[in-house]
């Protein structure tokens, strides 16, 4: 991959105004040294968004998120960071070109961008078709039987593949495109024998499929009538990956910006029906499960998910999978439970928009769902009730937050009739255990352990980074790990001491493409406070993030210890069980003297 080049990466950013940027997307009010307004990335009535001109980012006091003008434009526009810094370079005149790029990559890069341009043309072609060509009337009359006209086929740019084997083959011959790139676009396939290519779709309604740019990247094609298969849809190609794509999301990103939700359904069409009756923020996955990367891009513009599967047991296996993709990333989601037999397009149809709003009002946790379901699933005896709580609570440990694990635990034992304490230590004894084996491998997934309660200290020391060298010194010298309790914040102390020069200094802007998403917000919320941040005892800050760490070691060792000595009472090995009692006092005795 072409790196591109710090100084040109500097360049775009001096000769960028994060305020005039910000400002191109949303109103923003001169407020004291900084500019305000209605944060883009959260709803909300009174604006905690704010900017700042000298410093060149952005935090919300709401929402957490913050960065620089490029981590903005990538929350804004789903950009990935390169594309960012070319976006800003255009607009400031700053070409970028890129150093060390093979020709390998170049082939590649050249290879996707025809095939983007060809997807493009065989998109502009099928829509045309749809809206006034002679070709397009038998799919103009089958939106028009089902409801949908102009303002939804232009929306989402509907097409009509009309009946015969080679109308977008010839279509792009015409236009000079290679009938290999068509193939590789997944429009069409090799004919047998000596018989040129076919086109993929016939005959059948297309739904183009649109990256966040915009772009068309594939297509999905259904059938006018009742025939085998319903679906055609494009092959993954090397601008198109379904676990990381959702129907819609293009169209949908504003509304669900706005009001922080998004509902995930199962089709093309429940996606336009629900559009059409206002509930924009609307997507689908295109035939596949929906995956941790859909669960990643949907966090990006909502925090709740509202999910719309049909009421089978089809529809029951993907609420769980998604639920599983979702619940990690810290998305509360809900289940919209659908008449048996409907989808949101034919209840809408059926019963109107008030009908699903019906559906909507009466959405339910998804986690209390489930474990409701897997009581029903399991028989009522002590067994099957065990059974039951394994799997729900393997669950309620993926959930990133404190408060909503306890809840959960709380329910559950409500449900099951377990107690409520043996349920807690079954959770916190699960995630403890770094890298054990029987973690789920959606864990994995979850970005981080939750923070700890001591997340404030160690967010003073990581000021105290930001604003003295001599401290920072120290802390390199202790090393992190001694210091930072949780991954988030060590994660950041690691990318400030990577960031100082020669001298031992920190350079004016810090953002960088390397930390995430959450280290970027918490970096400039950091940088918010910088007016205000003091440091009377810097001591006690680093002996209380020091001791954090220490005590959370000593209690890990603790529940190891405890069960160390289990182990030797029930083998008779006295002289261990001697052994580990006295550890386990010992332990004890340090803990307490900390307090
Ligand atoms: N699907 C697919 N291939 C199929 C069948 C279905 O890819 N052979 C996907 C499509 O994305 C489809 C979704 O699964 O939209 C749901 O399928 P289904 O409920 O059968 O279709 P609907 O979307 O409800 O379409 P319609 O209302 O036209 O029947
Ligand atoms: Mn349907």
């Amino acid at each position: 991959m072409g790196r591109i080049a710090e100084e040109k990466i500097d360049e775009i950013r001096n000769r960028t105004d994060i305020v005039e940027v910000v400002s191109s997307y949303l109103p923003l009010k001169h407020s004291g040294v900084n500019h305000q307004g209605l944060c883009p990335f959260h709803q909300e009535k009174t604006p905690s968004f704010n900017v700042n001109s000298a410093r060149q980012i952005f935090h919300c006091f709401g929402c957490g998120v913050g960065g620089n003008v490029f981590s903005f434009l990538m929350r804004m526009e789903g950009m990935s960071f390169p594309d960012a810094v070319r976006r800003l370079g255009e607009k400031v005149g700053v070409e970028v070109e890129e150093e060390a790029v093979s020709p390998d990559e170049i082939r590649r890069r050249e290879e996707r961008e025809r095939i983007m341009r060809i997807n493009e043309v065989a998109g502009g072609f099928y829509h045309q078709l749809l809206l006034e060509d002679e070709a397009g009337v038998l799919g103009r009359r089958y939106l028009r039987q089902r409801g949908y006209e102009g303002e939804t086929v232009r929306a989402f740019k509907l097409g009509f593949a009309p009946e015969g084997w080679e109308t977008l083959a010839k279509h792009l011959a015409d236009k000079n495109f290679s009938s290999g790139d068509v193939q590789k676009a997944g429009l069409v396939r090799p004919g047998k024998q000596d018989r040129g290519h076919y086109d993929l779709c016939r005959n059948r309604l297309l739904f183009p499929i649109h990256d966040l740019q915009g772009q068309m990247v594939a297509f999905g094609g259904r059938v006018l009538d009742d025939s085998l298969p319903k679906y055609i849809n494009s092959p993954e190609t090397a601008v198109y990956h379904k676990g990381q794509t959702l129907y819609g999301l293009y169209q949908a990103r504003d509304a669900m910006r706005h009001s922080g939700e998004a509902l995930v359904v199962e089709g093309y069409f429940d996606v336009l029906a629900l559009h059409r009756a206002g509930f924009s923020g609307t997507v689908a996955t295109c035939g596949t499960a929906l995956t941790a990367d859909h669960a990643r891009l949907l966090k990006r513009y909502a925090d709740k998910i509202l999910l719309v599967f049909d009421a089978d047991t089809a529809g029951r296996k993907a609420t769980v999978r998604a639920m599983d993709a979702l619940l990690p990333v810290g998305l509360a989601v809900s289940v919209v439970a659908m008449p048996v037999g409907e989808d949101p397009d034919s209840l809408i149809k059926a019963e109107g928009e008030d009908g699903f709003r019906n559906c909507l009002d009466a959405a339910r946790p998804v986690l209390e769902v489930f474990i409701e379901d897997q009581l029903r699933i399991n028989d009522q005896s002590v067994e099957g009730r065990a059974r039951a709580a394994e799997q729900a609570l393997e669950r309620i440990r993926r959930l990133p937050g404190d408060l909503e694990r306890s809840l959960y635990l709380q329910r559950l034992a409500e449900l099951t009739n377990l107690d409520v304490e043996l349920l807690k230590s079954k959770v916190s004894g699960g995630s403890l255990v770094q890298a054990s084996p029987r973690r789920p491998v959606a864990q994995s997934l979850s970005a981080r352990r939750p923070l700890t309660e001591t997340g404030q200290t160690q967010k003073y020391l990581l000021r105290l980074m930001l604003i003295d060298d001599q401290q920072r010194c120290r802390v390199r010298e202790e090393g992190t790990e001694g210091l930072f309790l949780d991954d988030l914040f060590r994660g950041l102390a690691d990318y400030l001491l990577g960031c100082e020069n020669e001298d031992g200094q920190l350079p004016e802007d810090l953002f960088d493409a390397s930390l995430d998403e959450a280290q970027q917000s918490l970096l400039a919320s950091l940088k918010f406070q910088e007016d205000q941040q003091w440091a009377d005892n810097p001591e006690k800050i680093l002996t209380d993030c020091r001791l954090a760490v220490s005590k959370y070691l000593l209690k890990q060792r603790l529940k190891e210890v405890g069960r160390l000595e289990e182990e030797a009472r029930n083998s008779n090995d006295e002289a261990a069980l001697m052994q580990y009692l006295r550890e386990r006092i010992e332990i004890n005795q340090k803990l307490k003297k900390k307090l």
